[in-house]
């Protein structure tokens, strides 16, 4: 189900690879271990009771003293991960809002042509062509269920993983820009990734990847955006290390409140007529992601996921019911972390169609659709989605009205009102 992962992806620090049953010298690089969920079931393996269940893998974060790149301790196999995967990129007005951004700030209206690598289900390139007919789009999205969403928005979509191959088919409509949300820390093979990327587009074409920024992951506490789906929390400086014997080079770096804190990395192919921002040496003088600050965090997080429990736990005692909202992956780490079962939760409400009716990833609690929040009125109700925290909240003002109050994890636990 998973490999054990050793040497740092972005710089090759770590102990020397060599074929089985041949002893190396031992050259002293070993990956540090910050911070340990234990053995963690998969964040968006969601099934019903008669579906096979996929099994557990080790929740570990290993930092890189070099590059200080933290990375997990085992790569889960894509088939197993990615094969039927029920996460929808969101419909909400906080997304339509960001894509618009992003329009705006890539110039977008400007351009001919687009390639989204992990295209999802379309919806990206859809508002994006709504905005601007004439745009060529073309998405590479590994899951068949999610492509043939797109297709039915006339997204065309290379159903792939993103390898040259894809890129080379992709490349037909010789891109201005190549865009890949959210999808750079799922992939193990970064020094591949970078290389397939170059395949695409020409001189003045550029490269931007949105990730979670490691720093925000650390200063916030968010310990829940760590599952087997996110291989890597990146930092600048892992980034330079990658870069440094590639094509492509970093050339802008724009952060983004979405998904709890993100950046937007611009690169270029190396030579084109481009002075270096000098945003990314103003990064890199500021990051001190060393193990200090990951102990840190580890300790801060497990005194998070005590309260956690000891909250729920002692409504539960109280008779007071409580519920969830957003079967988020992140909801699936925080209720294996806490222990959370049936009678602490009972039900989780979402909106995704593909989760309805399925069982939280290694739980028993239901998730169900959003109106159980009024039909059903529990006391309280854990915001698990808590980075759509006001948008949720604004829609149920009705739950709050009848007396209901939201838990909201962040830093510290918020009850609302
Ligand atoms: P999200 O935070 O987007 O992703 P991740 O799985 O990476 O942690 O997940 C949010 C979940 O919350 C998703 O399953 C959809 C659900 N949701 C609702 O049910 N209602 C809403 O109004 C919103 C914004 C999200």
């Amino acid at each position: 189900m998973y490999t054990n992962h050793v040497r740092c992806r972005a710089c090759n620090y770590g102990p020397a690879l060599v074929p089985e049953g041949i002893k190396a010298a031992d050259n002293g690089e070993k990956l540090i271990p910050v911070f340990d969920l234990g053995l963690q079931p998969l964040a968006n393996s969601f099934r019903s009771a008669d579906e096979m269940q996929d099994g557990f893998a080790p929740l570990k974060v290993l930092l890189c003293p070099r590059c200080s790149l933290a990375q997990l301790s085992v790569v889960v196999k894509p088939e197993i991960l990615y094969a039927n995967y029920p996460y929808l990129t969101s419909g909400s007005v906080t997304m339509q809002n960001h894509f618009d951004r992003l329009f705006d700030d890539l110039g977008v209206a400007e351009l001919n042509s687009v390639v989204e690598i992990g295209s999802n289900d379309g919806k990206l390139l859809a508002h994006w062509k709504a905005k601007k007919p004439t745009l060529k789009v073309v998405g590479i999205d590994p899951a068949r269920n999610l492509s043939s969403l797109a297709f039915q928005r006339n997204i065309g979509t290379v159903v792939s993983v993103f390898d040259k191959e894809a890129a080379r088919s992709a490349n037909a409509i010789q891109p201005d820009l190549v865009l890949a949300r959210h999808v750079f820390c799922h992939v193990h093979n970064w020094e591949e990734f970078i290389l397939a990327l170059a395949e695409m587009g020409g001189p003045e074409t550029r490269y931007v990847i949105e990730v979670p920024y490691v720093r925000e992951l650390l200063d916030n506490l968010e310990f829940d955006t760590i599952y087997h789906e996110h291989l890597s929390y990146l930092s600048i400086k892992a980034m330079e290390a990658l870069l440094a014997k590639s094509p492509l080079e970093l050339d802008d770096i724009r952060e983004y409140p979405i998904h709890g804190g993100a950046i937007l990395l611009t690169l270029r192919r190396r030579g084109a007529e481009i002075m270096r921002h000098v945003i990314v040496d103003r990064y890199l003088s500021m990051e001190d992601f060393d193990e200090e600050r990951w102990k840190r965090f580890a300790l801060d997080s497990c005194n998070h996921i005590m309260d956690l429990t000891t909250k729920v736990g002692e409504l539960a005692v109280a008779g007071k019911s409580v519920c969830g909202y957003g079967a988020s992956a992140k909801s699936t780490v925080t209720i294996n972390a806490c222990h959370f079962s049936h009678r602490h939760i009972r039900f989780i409400c979402d909106d995704t169609p593909q989760k309805q009716w399925k069982f939280s990833p290694g739980s028993d609690i239901p998730i169900v659709d959003e109106g159980a929040l009024i039909r059903e009125r529990p006391d309280y109700c854990v915001l698990f989605a808590w980075n759509w925290s006001s948008e949720i909240i604004a829609k149920n003002n009705q739950y709050l009205a009848a007396g209901g109050k939201f838990i909201v994890p962040g830093k510290t636990l918020e009850i609302v009102p």
